[in-house]
């Protein structure tokens, strides 16, 4: 459990806030390059971190992020003109290029000088890997771009998805770090069981991760690696590792041999956030992989059209059926992903006040978490930066999971399963 104090420095992200201090020391998604798909193209409305922004796209091709109201009177430049390297306001003709420059002024005889003095204000902005990527802090502390595995790779090779959650972006990260709940959640029923704790698929894997040999978290610069390892069978072990990279991105799961999968959500406000959802690998994605991908639902459930909201979401109950749920389904509610949804859009409400927790060992890498991210926003309030956003190169690894002998030691199990994480995976895998 945390303190209210401490709850309130892990989930506000506003502009003033010691962890919106902390996300403005990273790059982070603004939103979908197609969102803005072309040169010239309409503004679309951005909120992040609480700040209210629109997207654009100049004449170049060039994104820009900027001030959702214009420095004169405040009027919404997402009614702006977009044209000729800038937006132009419409209520009284203010121009501003994508570096948030005034470039005309042209209601006013004192506008030609007077436009050198006035800005709206801009965030910088990149295009990588299907994502406009921004950087909202101070320019003195302006890091390198971001150099993720899979922004190396081309479309072929990565998969991603945006939705919209209803809730903190920190809750909606502590699933990743739950190594518990998807024998409950994420589980199907076996009927001839007459033990409960048998009634889940899966019992077997359950009783190997309540019987753990061990879990270790390891701060690193980009931010956690968190390594297990369990028996798994006769003479082998599971070792696994998954990351927490700061400020708010995961690499959880692995959907397949060499397909990777990473999460990353970024606060909309203190109480909704877009969660982007990507897939990846080293080799080009299957016919079938793409499909199911595109169009199966159950990896990427469909949306509304037009907008980043699942079909089955918080106002139609997620279309729980309670006759799946008795017969087949532990929750009743279809994809993976959305059985998550209906649980952590609402933990005592979109924003868990968790200081009425009840923490068990089960919940101990959601703690840990908690403590890199508290820990980092708290130094930097005194001063200390963050050395992730500096060592890029640091974020290239992934998860990785394999069966090992049990004959190794659990030293030998760490650095092997550890070697996994850069790179293809060279060994045996067993998801
Ligand atoms: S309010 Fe935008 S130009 Fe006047
Ligand atoms: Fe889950």
């Amino acid at each position: 459990m945390l303190t209210r104090e401490e709850n309130d420095l892990l989930t506000q992200t506003g502009p003033g806030t010691p962890m919106g201090d902390l996300f403005r020391r990273h790059w982070i998604p603004a939103c979908l390059s197609e969102e803005i798909p072309s040169a010239d193209c309409p503004p679309v409305r951005v909120t992040l971190l609480s700040e209210k922004l629109i997207a654009f796209r100049d004449s170049n091709g060039n994104p820009g992020l900027v001030d959702a109201y214009c420095p004169h009177r405040g009027a919404p430049l997402f009614f702006g003109r977009n044209e000729e390297c800038g937006i132009r306001c419409v209520y009284h003709g203010w121009k501003f290029d994508v570096s948030g420059k005034c470039v005309d002024l042209p209601n006013s005889p004192e506008g030609e000088t007077y436009k050198d003095k006035v800005a709206v204000k801009a965030y910088p902005s990149f295009d990588g890997g299907g994502i406009v990527w921004t950087y909202m802090g101070p320019a003195d502390k302006l890091p390198p771009r971001p150099t993720f595995e899979w922004l190396d790779f081309g479309e072929d090779r990565r998969y991603l998805r945006k939705y919209l959650l209803r809730c903190n972006y920190f809750q909606a990260i502590e699933g990743d770090y739950d190594p518990s709940h998807g024998f409950f959640l994420h589980s199907t029923l076996d009927n001839n069981a007459s033990n409960p704790g048998n009634r889940v698929r899966g019992g077997n894997r359950l009783n190997s991760f309540l019987n753990r040999k061990h879990n270790q978290v390891e701060d690193t610069p980009y931010g956690q690696a968190h390594i297990s390892i369990a028996q798994f069978g006769e003479g082998a072990n599971v070792a696994q590792v998954s990351q927490f990279f700061m400020p708010s991105f995961t690499g959880s799961g692995i959907s397949g041999p060499n397909v990777y999968a990473s999460n990353m959500r970024v606060p909309i406000d203190d109480e909704s956030c877009f969660h982007y959802r990507l897939r990846w690998s080293y080799e080009p994605f299957s016919k079938e992989q793409v499909w199911e991908d595109k169009y199966g639902g159950y990896t990427y459930p469909e949306q509304i059209p037009g907008t980043f909201l699942a079909k089955e979401n918080k106002d139609n109950d997620y279309l729980v059926d309670r006759i799946a749920q008795k017969n087949y389904s532990f929750t009743g509610i279809k994809a993976f992903p959305i059985q998550d949804l209906a649980l952590v859009e609402d933990q005592w409400g979109a924003r868990a006040d968790r200081s009425l927790e009840k923490l068990v060992t089960a919940d101990q890498n959601i703690i840990a978490v908690r403590r890199r991210l508290i820990t980092a926003a708290r130094a930097l309030m005194e001063g200390e930066e963050p050395s992730g956003p500096w060592n890029p190169d640091a974020y290239r690894v992934h998860t990785a999971r394999m069966t090992l002998p049990d004959t190794l030691s659990i030293e030998e199990s760490v650095e092997a399963i550890k070697a996994q994480t850069r790179g293809p995976v060279t060994l045996s895998t067993s998801t």
